[in-house]
């Protein structure tokens, strides 16, 4: 089956305080602020011209989006996610974070012979964040393959989000709902844990050794690397064919809303993902 998802489009995460996360994404993450509102307790980031980072801190008795509200849409708590950037400037990432005072754990995914490293770091709300080094000129290519851009000498040189890792706490139920009701394409789990990876593209792919491909990973409640945390109730927001993933979304009865901005459904595990066309 072709899968009528393309790609990662953007992520919101649950925060308890807007000027302290938009300091951290403006001056670790050198991310450009697009707006910022405290009254409606919304700060959104551009992370390159296809993809964005938003910040959501709950208000009593309102909602983030009205759009988005009957739906019940809140920003991810502890989600680990990870950004793209270039694999030489890995190293240079360390010092930028210990100028920041942030302490990282660093992590080889590859083998001995083909090293894969990643580092590691938490955000002031406990979301995992990741660095991970891609191959620009590697055949697996997302939809839109990023460039990296002048971003200021203090921030991370990210360039792209990569990857958003999601808790289920019916694992199961997950597994058979996420391509079926969805369309994502399956890839593979792994042998020693609970761990499902979703190619976010037309079909599923190999991860790893530097791939550009963006991902979607499910896991049961777990403690992954480094000790971070899938996220619960994840709002992402993903590239698609929205015909094609509404005919699904119907099919498996989802609470959803569609209009001219693209498709929402909420996931019965609180999850609310957005589908957005790609042009
Ligand atoms: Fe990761």
């Amino acid at each position: 089956m072709v899968s009528p998802i393309l790609d990662l489009a953007g992520v919101t995460l649950e925060v308890n305080h807007l000027p302290r996360g938009v300091r951290f994404y403006e001056q670790v993450l050198g991310l450009r602020l697009l707006h910022h509102s405290e009254e409606q307790g919304v700060a959104e980031f551009e992370v390159n011209a296809h993809q964005t980072l938003t910040l959501w801190k709950p208000i009593t008795r309102q909602v983030n989006s009205s759009r988005l509200a009957p739906l019940r849409a809140r920003g991810a708590s502890h989600l680990h996610y990870a950004f793209q950037i270039l694999p030489e400037l890995l190293e240079a990432c360390k010092g930028l974070l210990d100028a920041h005072g942030l302490e990282w754990t660093e992590i080889n995914l590859g083998t001995e012979d083909r090293p894969d490293w990643t580092l590691y770091f938490y955000d002031p709300f406990g979301h995992g964040l990741e660095l991970r080094g891609v191959d620009l000129t590697d055949e697996r290519r997302p939809h839109f393959l990023p460039q990296p851009g002048k971003r200021p000498s203090h921030a991370l040189p990210v360039f792209g989000l990569r990857e958003i890792a999601l808790g289920f706490g019916d694992y199961p139920a997950m597994l058979d709902r996420l391509p079926r009701a969805y369309g994502f394409a399956f890839a593979k789990e792994q042998d020693d844990r609970n761990f499902a990876q979703f190619t976010l593209g037309p079909h599923a792919e190999e991860d790893g050794n530097g791939t550009p491909r963006r991902w979607l990973y499910a896991w049961d409640p777990q403690v992954g690397l480094a000790d971070m945390l899938g996220g619960d109730h994840v709002h992402a927001r993903f590239y698609a064919d929205v015909e094609a993933v509404a005919a699904l979304i119907r099919a498996a009865g989802l609470p959803h809303l569609h209009d001219e901005q693209g498709l929402a459904v909420r996931d019965p595990e609180g999850h609310v993902f957005e589908f957005v066309a790609a042009n």
